[in-house]
């Protein structure tokens, strides 16, 4: 390292998960095309989310990251992106409220096609073909046509990407977001179960709340603040073609950015320090996730913080911890001891569903919800334990009535999974489940506060 950065030096750099076009003029083509496209967000955003990020990273806030496994371009509709939105909402409403702590608003969407896959080919019957990479790579339908790489793929997801952001700059700043809304963002199918009721109580005790300042003259008018609220989006940058063309110097600082979201991260398979992943993400300046699994090894992370966060600047970098609820004990502690002798600030924060992911007995790749659960816990009793902060959550999730999750409170079984199993890649939370989350971790982030508290009064 230490080499100049360009927004095409990772083109020198070893490459993993990198598909294979059968026409590379025709994707060289689509990438020039692409570069003269539009940005899809700002530098300036990009800033404002780190702010918030270095937030994160001092304690004074809690990053809730969540979408799609994959985004897909069959199901991209009004609908589905309201419900998500409606959901998210919904959870950060349920811990800014319960768990008195400002949320940091981040979707895995509007940019989330690109997937890293642990094998090339899927064998389906006697029959072999090239894997599913994602909407913006190949499709999934199991034929040779599909799983051929198609560069017109760029353009398709460059412009589901654009309407995505744009109906949710709408929902964030058009009112949709208004707190005085908050018992409207109830979905259906949620309302009948244990989730809905604990929300319909915070809903109605944030009505109240409401009503009285109403009274005493503080409304939405008077307070935009109460009206909007930032909501930002992200993706794993993996398809780095893309990535490039999508890459801009601002014009306020001269830096350069990835205007393809506002944070991107480097997956589990594509972080190795010399390698392009590594390379194409030091050299942007929008805050960075970096997913952390169970092969790395601390001198590594050290590193790479190294690499991708050199000035040590707070709210560049999000550890996103996804070990597995059986593991996280064993690999996290060491890894936040080395951070933390080396003084580096970052965010940490938990993706529960990557290292928890199963095969059903009946053939479907599912998740156990209770899994989930105790590896959030496990993440914030280390945290704890390591007098450090558990910043956030990075999940999977979607607000239709999905069955790809086993558990929650609807007891889904193995048998369920058939009904309503949609998703392109790994399997979501549904709407309940992800309720159930929310108050889960608002228990969570009050009793580290608690603690906080006595610790604080202890005089430690
Ligand atoms: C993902 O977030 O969808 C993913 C592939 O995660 P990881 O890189 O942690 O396996
Ligand atoms: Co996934």
């Amino acid at each position: 390292m230490g080499k100049a950065w360009s927004p095409d030096s990772w083109r020198s750099r070893p490459i993993e998960q990198s598909p294979e076009y059968p026409d590379p003029a025709a994707l060289a083509a689509m990438e020039a095309r692409l570069a003269t496209f539009p940005p899809l967000v700002f530098a300036g955003e990009a800033r404002k989310l780190k702010r918030q990020l270095a937030k994160v990273a001092a304690g004074e806030a809690f990053m809730l990251q969540g979408g799609d496994c994959a985004e897909s371009f069959a199901e991209h509709g009004a609908d589905a992106i309201r419900d998500l939105f409606r959901v998210y909402l919904q959870m950060a409403v349920v811990m800014t409220f319960a768990g008195a702590m400002p949320v940091v608003k981040v979707g895995r969407i509007a940019g989330q096609f690109a997937k890293p896959r642990s094998a090339p080919m899927e064998k389906v019957g006697g029959r072999e073909l090239p894997a599913y990479r994602g909407d913006i790579i190949n499709g999934i339908e199991f034929t040779e046509a599909a799983r051929l790489p198609d560069p017109a793929r760029l353009e398709m997801a460059y412009r589901q990407s654009a309407a995505t952001l744009n109906l949710l700059r709408a929902f964030a700043s058009g009112g949709y977001a208004n707190l005085e809304h908050v018992q409207q963002w109830m979905l259906g199918f949620v309302k009948d179960s244990p989730q809905g009721h604990q929300y319909q109580e915070i809903a109605d005790r944030i009505s109240e709340a409401m009503a009285f300042m109403r009274a005493c003259g503080i409304d939405s008018q008077t307070s935009p603040a109460l009206q909007t609220t930032d909501f930002f989006t992200s993706h794993e940058a993996l398809l780095l073609g893309y990535e490039q063309a999508m890459t801009r110097v601002d014009s306020t600082s001269g830096d350069w950015y990835a205007t393809s979201g506002h944070m991107i991260w480097i997956g589990d398979r594509t972080r190795q320090l010399d390698n392009a992943h590594v390379e194409y993400a030091r050299g942007v300046q929008n805050p960075i996730g970096l997913k952390c699994g169970p092969s790395l090894a601390p001198a590594d992370l050290l590193r790479l913080i190294d690499v991708l966060n050199p000035k040590n600047e707070p709210g560049r970098l999000t550890l996103i911890a996804r070990f597995g609820a059986d593991k996280v004990e064993a690999h996290l502690p060491q890894l936040i001891r080395a951070v933390e002798r080396e003084g580096r600030i970052v965010a940490w924060a938990s993706d529960p569903m990557h290292g928890n992911t199963i095969k059903a007995a009946n053939g479907y790749k599912t998740r156990p919800f209770d899994r989930i659960l105790r590896e959030v816990e496990r993440f914030f009793d280390v945290h704890r334990a390591e007098g450090t902060f558990p910043g956030g959550v990075h999940i999977e999730m979607t607000g239709t009535n999905v069955t790809e999750c086993t558990g929650g409170a609807r007891a889904i079984s193995e048998a369920d999974l058939s009904s309503r199993y949609h998703t392109y890649c790994d399997p979501r939370l549904n709407a309940d489940q992800a309720l159930e989350l929310a108050f889960l971790l608002s228990d969570l982030l009050k009793r580290g506060r608690q603690a906080n508290g006595h610790r604080l009064a202890a005089g430690e």
